[in-house]
C-alpha cells in the first residue's frame, strides 16, 4: 500500500476478528484440532488497528504473541470462540471469522484420560456438530448494517465452492484460497479470491497476509454505513 495507507479509515469502528483453529478435547491430555496457524487473523488483527479501529482478536490457541493496542481474548473450543465472538459482536460495525472452527467435537468429553486396557481394540470416536458461528452472526446481525465476513479453504472446485458457501452462509464477503500439504497453513503468503454478495469478485495475488487483510478492509470500509 502507498502513503494513503495510513488513512485511519477505520477510526471510530469496531472490528472484531477470529483466529488461530478450535481444539476440541477427548479428554484432559488430547484433543482434535486443526492446522490452523493464526498468521491471517493476526495480520487481519494488526492491520485494522494501524487504520484505526478498535479491535476485539478472539484467539483460538495461535503461539503468536498479543498484537499490540488490540483487545485479544481467548479461546479453545468452538463453543467457547462462539460465546466470545457473540459477546464481542454485539456493538460491532464488522466481525470477520477468520479462525478454523472445527466441525465436529468428540461427543463424550473423558473425565480421565482415556486408557488402553489389555489388548482390546479401541473404540470409535463419537462425534456431534458444533454451532456454526458465521451463519449465525450473519442470520443475527447484532447491529443493524454489521459486516459479516468468513473464510473458506478448499481444496478443490474452489470458486464455485466458494459461491456456494458464501450463499448458505448468509456472509457479506467470503476469502477463498486454495489449500493443501504446503499452501497457507503456517505460512506468512496467502492467494486467494474475495467474494461478495453483491456480485463481487476481488482477485488477491500471491503475497503478505498483511496485503490481503489490507485488501479485506478496503472492501469492508466501503460497505459499512457511515455512522
Ligand atoms: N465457521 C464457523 N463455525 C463453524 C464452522 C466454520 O463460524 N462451525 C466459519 C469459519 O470461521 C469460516 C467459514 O465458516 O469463516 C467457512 O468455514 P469452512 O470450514 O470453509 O465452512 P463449512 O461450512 O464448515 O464447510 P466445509 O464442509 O467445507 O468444512
Ligand atoms: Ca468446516
Amino acid at each position: 500500500r502507498g502513503p494513503e495507507a495510513a488513512e485511519p479509515d477505520l477510526a471510530g469502528r469496531h472490528v472484531v476478528v477470529s483466529a488461530g483453529g478450535t481444539r476440541e478435547p477427548l479428554d484432559p491430555v488430547r484433543y482434535l484440532g486443526n492446522r490452523s496457524s493464526g498468521k491471517q487473523g493476526y495480520a487481519l488483527a494488526r492491520t485494522a488497528a494501524a487504520r484505526g479501529a478498535r479491535v476485539t482478536l478472539v484467539a483460538a490457541n495461535s503461539v503468536l504473541p498479543d498484537p499490540a493496542g488490540v483487545d485479544v481474548v481467548h479461546a479453545g473450543t468452538a463453543v467457547q470462540l462462539r460465546e466470545a465472538v457473540l459477546k464481542a459482536a454485539a456493538d460491532a460495525d464488522a466481525v470477520v471469522m477468520a479462525a478454523a472452527v472445527a466441525d465436529f467435537r468428540p461427543a463424550v468429553y473423558a473425565e480421565g484420560k482415556i486408557k488402553k486396557e489389555g489388548d482390546r481394540e479401541p473404540e470409535p470416536v463419537a462425534l456431534t456438530r458444533n454451532p456454526d458461528i458465521l451463519a449465525e452472526l450473519a442470520g443475527t446481525r447484532a447491529r443493524p448494517g454489521q459486516l459479516v465476513v468468513g473464510f473458506a479453504a478448499e481444496t478443490h472446485n474452489v470458486l464455485a465452492n466458494g459461491r456456494a458457501k458464501l450463499a448458505r452462509k448468509g456472509c457479506d464477503l467470503l476469502v477463498v484460497n486454495e489449500v493443501g500439504e504446503r499452501k497457507t497453513f503456517g505460512s506468512a503468503e496467502n492467494e486467494a479470491v474475495i467474494l461478495a454478495a453483491d456480485g463481487g469478485e476481488t482477485p488477491v495475488p500471491y503475497g503478505p497476509k498483511e496485503a490481503l487483510a489490507d485488501t479485506l478492509w478496503d472492501l469492508v470500509v466501503r460497505r459499512i454505513p457511515k455512522g
